[in-house]
């Protein structure tokens, strides 16, 4: 741990963590009903790693904005149901130009996605035609259209060690997560103002009043975080690296600094240890009858019942026009191509 300040003196009465979640019987059926739909369309669910339980276990993979990218390039279903947001939807569109591509929830969007529009892009790229774009995948299409490489948080320091030394990096829109692989690889670049409004309220004060109360937790951070939060950090990493990390490390306890569906794999795949969740508000205030553990609005706009419809109605779809899915699928093969290296 980095931090040079004291953990502030007054612990959290409560811990901050979710009830175990068991189905109830309509929502056993509700799962049995998406499975058999499933079958009958040959259709693959993918899911990320902050959906609802339910939908994480009625899916095909779980996983991190890479992982999921890699499920979309491979696979040989007819039809793929993206439970996750918009932009994850769209770049397994991007990959499959010709295959059907549906989502419990259109609109199921991402504030990184909401800072950056394409055209305010294009016009900071014309005023540097020596800038090597990278775009975070938590952006539209038309972005992703207008870019070099895109990364996710699991490989963006590879990425950034793999861009050409003799160009100008402009990285968009993540400022906290372009400013950690500064950090990391030590390599200048241009930073777009976009930010996760759910990853940048975490703050450090609660965290060390939480921190002061588990002593040997392990604190885990994802890089959307600010850097007075990524600071207190033991490893940060992308949601999958840290299942991974929590799975092979000999803490028993864990702090999770990201969005709380990701406690639902933790338990599951790290039998016997305890994770806390990291509050988006001060833990002194934290209310006695919930834990209000942190959610984005847009993942959690997806549901059982939404995802059984659109596997129903093969609706919403992603439609995108042709010249763009062309364009905007080089820079996801060649974050791909350097992500297998
Ligand atoms: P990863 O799961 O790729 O770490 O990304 C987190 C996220 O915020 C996705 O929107
Ligand atoms: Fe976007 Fe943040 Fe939600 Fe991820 S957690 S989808 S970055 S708003």
């Amino acid at each position: 741990m980095n931090s040079t300040l004291s953990p502030l003196p007054d612990a959290p009465a409560r811990v901050p963590t979710l009830p175990p979640s068991t189905p109830s019987a309509p929502t056993l059926e509700l799962m049995q009903e998406v499975r058999d739909r499933k079958r009958e369309l040959n259709a693959v669910i993918l899911a990320h790693n902050y959906q609802v339980p339910e939908i994480q276990d009625v899916a095909d993979f779980v996983g991190d904005s890479l992982g999921l990218a890699q499920q979309a390039a491979q696979t040989d279903a007819d039809v793929i149901v993206f439970c996750g947001v918009h932009f994850m939807a769209e770049t397994a569109k991007i990959l499959n130009p010709d295959k059907l591509v549906i989502l419990p929830d259109r609109n199921a969007g991402c504030s990184l996605e909401e800072s950056c529009p394409a055209d305010k892009l294009r016009a900071l790229q014309q005023a540097n035609p020596n800038f090597y774009t990278i775009a975070y995948i938590n952006c539209s299409a038309e972005v992703k259209a207008l870019t070099d490489v895109i990364c996710t948080s699991g490989n963006a320091v590879k990425i950034v060690e793999a861009a050409p030394p003799d160009r100008d990096l402009l990285f968009v829109p993540d400022e906290n997560l372009g400013a950690w692989v500064m950090e990391q690889t030590g390599r200048p670049m241009t930073l777009w103002r976009g930010n996760c409004y759910a990853h940048v309220e975490f703050r450090r004060d609660s965290l060390l009043r939480l921190q002061a109360s588990f002593p040997d937790a392990k604190v885990v951070v994802h890089p959307e975080s600010l850097r007075e939060v990524r600071e207190l950090a033991d490893a940060v990493c992308s949601t999958e690296k840290m299942i991974a990390y929590c799975r092979t490390s000999p803490a028993r306890q864990f702090i999770i600094v990201t969005e709380s569906g990701i406690i639902h794999r933790l338990r599951k795949e790290c039998p016997g240890k305890e994770f806390i969740c990291a509050p988006t508000y001060d833990v002194m205030q934290m209310p006695a009858d919930n834990c209000r553990c942190s959610q984005c609005k847009f993942m959690k706009l997806n549901t059982l019942e939404k995802l059984r419809n659109c596997l129903r109605q093969l609706h919403p779809r992603v439609e995108l026009p042709a010249p763009l899915l062309q364009r905007a699928r080089l820079p996801i093969e060649r974050m791909l191509e350097i992500s297998a290296r």
